[in-house]
């Protein structure tokens, strides 16, 4: 397993606008990637990362909440419900915090590292986490969705 560097707005935003392609056949490129991404994701303390912000462009997500570890190839959402209003955090845009407002109850159609088609249903943080994430291979940044940018004392309304 290997750390991977995080790419970072700051450092090159055009590339997370980048749209991800389809993972077509499951390799060890792919399962090793996964490794690697779950990997960085817990070293930078996150929940969620696409491959694109370690600089791969294609369908692969890595989310890990209180519910689980989950490895999404290909995720495609297939059910939205109810409302959350909360703080956001990406691991590109390090010490920013935007106010969004997702869909409370969400359900993904993904495969997992053996190729099997499976489906999850998330509420509240994996929910947001999943959407989150999908954007993210459509090159959608949370930003782009926020109602607004939070100050740093705002943050303990919300402990996401
Ligand atoms: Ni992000």
């Amino acid at each position: 397993m290997a750390l991977l560097k995080i790419v970072k707005e700051s450092d090159d935003l055009e590339f997370l606008r980048r749209k991800s392609a389809p993972v077509k056949e499951i390799t060890p490129r792919i399962t090793t990637l996964l490794d690697d991404m779950i990997e960085t994701m817990r070293a930078a303390n996150g929940c969620g990362l696409a491959a694109v912000q370690v600089g791969v462009l294609r369908r692969v997500v890595v989310i890990e909440t209180e519910d689980g570890l989950f490895e999404l190839i290909n995720p495609v959402i297939t059910k939205k419900s109810g409302e959350q209003e909360g703080a956001e955090g990406c691991l590109s845009l390090p010490g920013k915090w935007g106010l969004t407002k997702r869909p409370a109850c969400v359900t993904v159609r993904a495969l997992d590292r053996n190729g099997e088609e499976f489906e999850l249903t998330g509420y509240d943080l994996l929910a947001k986490a999943i959407c989150h994430e999908v954007d993210h291979l459509d090159g959608i940044i949370y930003t782009d969705k926020a109602i607004r940018m939070l100050r740093p004392e705002e943050l303990e309304m919300d402990e996401d």
